[in-house]
């Protein structure tokens, strides 16, 4: 007789994006809603993090029950509800930790907590089947990590091996597209006029940084003083050219030291993870460069890259990580 199936409602509220999603034993993924905050957020150029705090508590009651509506069922067919505790907005974590707190009181369903950055790391269980050990580079809004996987289905053990120094990865993209006037968020809108772009018209700097940290500040200064310069001047500069040159600089560190962590350890499996996973440049190259280095490359959906609750349903299956009435929403949880 087969085990009965574990039904997980996860919920995530850490930045702009109010998700519910409902998944059996980690993968069958029952519902998947998202409410995007984004063009709230586009007018100001950037999260305002009062106003995303206000939205989630508009509509999470809607989200989570279309998720439980959408996997026909009721709260009280589940067997765990899962949350977001961190690292995140403060007031945004608070929203879906509260609403996650009073949905288990009532229903007598009992709380998980998930690490955010954990949960995007184990968005590559959902659809494959990956055995640990591996590297994962994880590159996000808000993080840069390059990490060793070594144990994923039975409880998250890893070790950080690399992080950024100071810009995350999906912030540069978001700063540089500011820069050039093309709105918020930057990642997806570089990714769409790189594509038209030369990505050798101009050699933006590549930081050398010791071991396998990262360091993104110094290519968005440098393509700032780039703009700043052309305009002083005077000087016309395609945009194009900019998006794909500044994107190639940030790729080629994010690709050399992903494989150079995986060489040095004699691992030969990577997966990526985080909204910047989804830009088709990086995607590629770091196919070419995985292919050339007999290293097998996971890449999640694009959807479960950025942020959404199916990655929480799904790590929360794999960690188990109890958690009372009392839980609170940790803003700098370590990572
Ligand atoms: O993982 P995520 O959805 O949220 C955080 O946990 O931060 O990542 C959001 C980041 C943003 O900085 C966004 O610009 C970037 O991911 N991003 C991309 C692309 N799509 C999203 N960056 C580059 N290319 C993309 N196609
Ligand atoms: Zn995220």
């Amino acid at each position: 007789m087969s085990a009965k199936a574990i039904r997980i409602l996860g919920i995530e509220s850490s930045c702009d994006e109010t998700a519910a999603a409902v998944v059996e034993d980690g993968k069958r993924v029952l519902s998947d809603v998202i409410a995007s905050q984004i063009d709230v957020h586009a007018v100001y150029g950037g999260v305002v993090p009062e106003i995303a705090s206000r939205k989630h508590t508009e509509c999470i009651s809607q989200v989570v029950a279309e998720a439980l509506d959408k996997a026909k069922m009721t709260a009280s067919d589940l067997d765990y509800i899962a949350v977001t505790k961190g690292p995140g907005l403060v007031g945004a974590l608070l929203v879906g930790v509260s609403y996650a707190k009073g949905l288990s009181y009532a229903s007598k369903k009992p709380l998980l907590a998930v690490n955010h950055i954990e949960a995007h790391i184990g968005a590559n269980f959902i659809e494959n089947d990956i055995e640990p050990p591996f590297v994962c580079l994880v590159a996000s809004g808000g993080h840069t990590h390059l990490v060793v996987v070594k144990n994923g289905f039975n409880g998250f053990e890893y070790e950080v091996c690399g992080r950024t120094k100071d810009d995350a990865a999906g912030e540069a993209f978001d700063k540089v597209a500011r820069a050039l006037g093309l709105g918020y968020p930057g990642g997806p809108l570089i990714d769409k006029l790189a594509g038209t772009g030369d990505s050798q018209a101009i050699n933006f700097p590549r930081a050398n940084v010791t071991g396998y940290d990262f360091s993104f500040s110094g290519v968005k200064s440098a393509v700032l003083n780039y703009l700043n310069k052309c305009n002083m001047q005077n000087t016309e500069y395609n945009k194009a050219d900019v998006a794909a040159s500044f994107q190639a600089a940030l790729i080629d560190v994010l690709t050399t030291n992903s494989v150079k962590l995986c060489k040095d350890l004699g691992l030969n499996k990577l997966a990526l993870a985080g909204g910047v996973s989804v830009n088709s440049s990086l995607r590629s190259a770091m196919q070419d460069i995985c292919d050339k280095s007999g290293i097998r490359l996971y890449i999640p959906s694009p959807r479960y890259c950025t942020d959404n609750a199916v990655m929480i349903a799904s790590s929360a299956y794999f960690t188990r990580t109890p958690a009372g009435l009392d839980l609170n929403a940790i803003p700098n949880i370590y990572f």
